[in-house]
């Protein structure tokens, strides 16, 4: 058994009189310790899918089983429970909090989880030593988008949920995350999901789930990904 199950997973909205259907009978499977990347343009479902497995929205019908748990028939409480113990999540547009400096929102993470890692060796990892005492709006968006990155690393998770991690990076600085990211995965044995639009990252995935038009349409297992330093985009 596989540590995260997706199986016939369907998430809709309603919009007034139509229906959107933004997860489409998904299923896939990662393994314990993986990085995998879901693939997909603009619209396909990705962060719907993410959300759902993060336990921040709850599917309409389907399974969505984590370390042998159907999170999917979760109640509020026990949602919450594994959102705090056992995720790491950063989202596509980051979800700082705008009094806090970068140092303070990292250290958000040690006042949810007993372990947590040290907020400066933390954010020295992703380049921002120098900044640990400004506010957000002081920082640019890449900059806001490691102290995110910083923030979801901090807590150890088990499963670190990533939302287009390298969107608003610069090629340097993206490569840099997916170093750190994929070294949770390789050193850490965290379970890694990274949500991207941009295929030329698909090759570091030991899985690439693709998705299009709320549905899964191919899973690639990839037995020897490609190092990080040898991608280009
Ligand atoms: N809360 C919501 N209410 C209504 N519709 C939604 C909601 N969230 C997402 N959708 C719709 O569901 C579909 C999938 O959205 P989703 O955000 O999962 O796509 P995505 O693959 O993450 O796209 P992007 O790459 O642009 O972030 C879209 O048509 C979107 O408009
Ligand atoms: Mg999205």
């Amino acid at each position: 058994m596989s540590y995260i199950e997706v199986k016939n997973s369907y998430k809709r909205y309603q919009m007034g009189d139509t229906e959107i259907v933004a997860n489409n009978n998904v299923s896939f499977e990662v393994d314990e310790g993986e990085l995998a990347i879901i693939l997909g343009a603009s619209g396909a479902g990705k962060s719907t899918m993410l959300n759902v497995l993060g336990g921040m929205d709850v599917n309409d019908e389907g399974q969505v089983i984590i370390d042998g748990k159907d999170i999917s028939g979760y109640s509020e409480k026990q949602l919450t429970k594994y959102r705090r113990k056992d995720v790491g999540f950063v989202f596509q547009f980051y979800n700082l909090v705008p009094n806090l400096t970068t140092k303070e929102n990292v250290e958000l993470a040690s006042e949810i989880v007993e372990d947590a890692s040290d907020s400066i060796d933390v954010l020295n990892n992703v380049g921002l030593k120098d900044r640990i005492n400004n506010f957000p709006a002081q920082l640019s968006g890449g900059e806001q988008q490691r102290v995110a990155i910083a923030r979801a690393v901090a807590k150890n998770p088990k499963i670190l949920l990533c939302d287009e991690p390298t969107g608003a990076l610069d090629y340097e600085t993206g490569k840099q995350i997916l170093q750190i990211l994929q070294d949770m995965s390789r050193k850490h044995g965290a379970t890694v999901i990274i949500v991207t639009h941009n295929g030329a990252i698909a090759p570091i995935a030991d899985r690439v789930i693709h998705m299009h038009d709320a549905q899964v349409k191919s899973v690639e297992i990839n037995p020897s990904p490609e190092k990080i330093a040898d991608i280009e985009w």
